[in-house]
């Protein structure tokens, strides 16, 4: 991450984009409100059709301006902000390990300049206030499509498991808010990580939670979020960052695919769960999907604060088969994988002479399904980790869809890293149109492939 700022007289937004005529500058800086005029007083003083109307306009204008979601489509696209920032540039076949900018000297001091009418905070999630205002902001605007029929609906419980692990920092919880009202328009957040990459341990940060509110979006308003968030991790000494994305941004590491395992067909029919492609009749989905009534595995049970350093060190032995993993303490092990409510579960296998052999962990995402007759929420689960020393993955992963079953959750979801691959398919997982893909800033490596990736990073 780079820290000075050489080009004094430009806001770093200006410095990422070609000069434009004055006319397309204007149009351009049209979020930006000229003195007391409040965009979202302006829209919210209309009818709730015609906003409506309009936030439907927007969400069509915003589709045709898509960002790259494959190889050929990045291609075609100019990354004006990307391009000036340490990450290696698509299609460069990297084989060297190392920084792309060296530390600088002196970190910048000041914030990076906002448009008139907007200004930085940060949030202190510690405070309830705060935390429920990230709900809403999240909540209203974090779906990347917005076709008006979901809407994460993460709670405040989630937000602080996701957002305040061990040495969290309140700095790190970058907002921006409209001055005149204080609404918060726009986030993104850092939790520290260590990290190994290939042979290199490096403490850094994982990025999460990038979003603009929807009625300012396509308006340069990211790129800002992303350089003052640099610059206020560069000041606590770290220069380096992991984090994913949907879409194709210079350069991936890893790209991976979600598999989705039904858990709930006959809903995911019923909602039209995106990228769910059920090439059979209802029936036959029902009778392929089912599940035991019980777990199998004996000695199978809740994750309790005792198993910590047990879950340690399987969970350590088995990262390290990886090119990119956590190097995880044991509070941070308490932190992500002990069981809470609707947001995270963890199950061990323990052996007659107490011993733990496996562990398995998921965590979970609750959406509102909006304009339902019937349904009004849906429950994903998420794989986060699976170490085996004893079970077959398989019977293990099979337990755990019955697990997840029994606490309300509609379908499960797992990626295609680490060894996931030798069940996803047996147990009836299938591979979705979703890619995930996994970015390193400021570090330069050899791509790796999916079986490789030791790393799921919740959002
Ligand atoms: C992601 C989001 C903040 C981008 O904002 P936006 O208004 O669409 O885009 P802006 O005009 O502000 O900025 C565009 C720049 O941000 C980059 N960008 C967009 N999404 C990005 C992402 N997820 N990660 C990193 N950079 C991203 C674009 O590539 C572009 O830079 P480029 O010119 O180098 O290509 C916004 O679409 C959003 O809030 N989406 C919903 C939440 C979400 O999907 N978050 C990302 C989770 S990974």
């Amino acid at each position: 991450m780079t820290g000075s700022n050489p080009d004094k007289k430009l806001t770093e937004d200006e410095r990422d984009r070609p000069k434009k005529s004055k006319k397309k500058q204007k149009k351009e800086d049209a979020w930006r409100p000229d003195g007391p005029r409040d965009p979202f007083a302006m829209l919210d003083s209309l009818p709730e059709k015609k906003q409506q109307e309009l936030q439907k306009a927007l969400h069509l204008f915003y589709l045709g301006q898509s960002l790259p979601r494959n190889m050929q489509q990045a291609k075609k696209h100019t990354y004006r902000f990307w391009d000036t920032q340490p990450v290696p540039k698509l299609g460069d076949i990297v084989t060297t390990h190392g920084p792309i900018a060296q530390g600088e000297a002196s970190v910048r001091m000041e914030a990076y300049s906002l448009p008139q009418g907007f200004s930085w905070d940060t949030l202190d999630l510690s405070n309830p206030a705060a935390l429920k205002e990230l709900c809403t902001l999240l909540n209203e605007n974090f779906m990347e499509e917005d076709d008006n029929t979901y809407r994460f609906n993460f709670s405040q419980e989630y937000l602080q498991w996701a957002l305040q692990p061990p040495n969290w920092l309140p700095q790190w919880n970058c907002a921006v808010r409209v001055q005149t009202n204080k609404k918060l328009v726009g986030f993104v957040a850092a939790v520290p990580a260590d990290i190994r990459i290939y042979e290199t341990e490096k403490r850094m940060v994982h990025v999460k939670f990038l979003c603009v509110h929807k009625k300012l979006r396509l308006k340069r308003m990211a790129p800002v979020l992303i350089r003052e968030l640099t610059r206020r991790v560069n000041q606590q000494g770290l220069c380096h960052a992991v984090y994913t994305a949907g879409i194709v941004l210079p350069s991936p590491l890893s790209s991976c695919s979600y598999w989705h395992r039904p858990l709930n067909p006959r809903k995911l029919v019923e909602v039209s769960y995106p990228g769910l492609r059920l090439k059979m009749s209802l029936q036959r989905a029902l009778k392929l999907n089912r599940l035991p009534e019980a777990t199998k595995t004996p000695g199978l049970r809740p994750m309790t604060k005792a198993d910590v350093g047990q879950i340690h060190s399987l969970l350590q032995t088995n990262l390290s088969k990886f090119h990119l993993s956590p190097i995880l303490s044991t509070q941070e092990v308490e932190h992500w994988l002990l069981p809470q409510e609707d947001v995270i579960d963890t199950y061990v296998v323990e052996g007659h002479d107490g011993k733990l052999t496996d562990v398995v962990s998921f965590y979970g995402v609750s959406s509102t399904v909006l304009n339902h007759v019937v349904h009004t929420g849906l429950k994903e689960a998420y794989l986060l980790h699976i170490a085996c020393t004893a079970t077959d993955p398989a019977d293990l992963m099979e337990d755990t869809l019955v697990l997840a079953k029994s606490k309300g959750f509609d379908i499960f979801c797992a990626l295609d890293v680490m060894d996931n691959m030798s069940f996803l398919e047996k147990l009836k997982f299938s591979i979705s149109d979703k890619s995930l893909h996994y970015y390193l800033y400021n570090w330069m490596c050899p791509n790796m492939s999916p079986d490789k990736v030791g790393l799921v990073l919740p959002n």
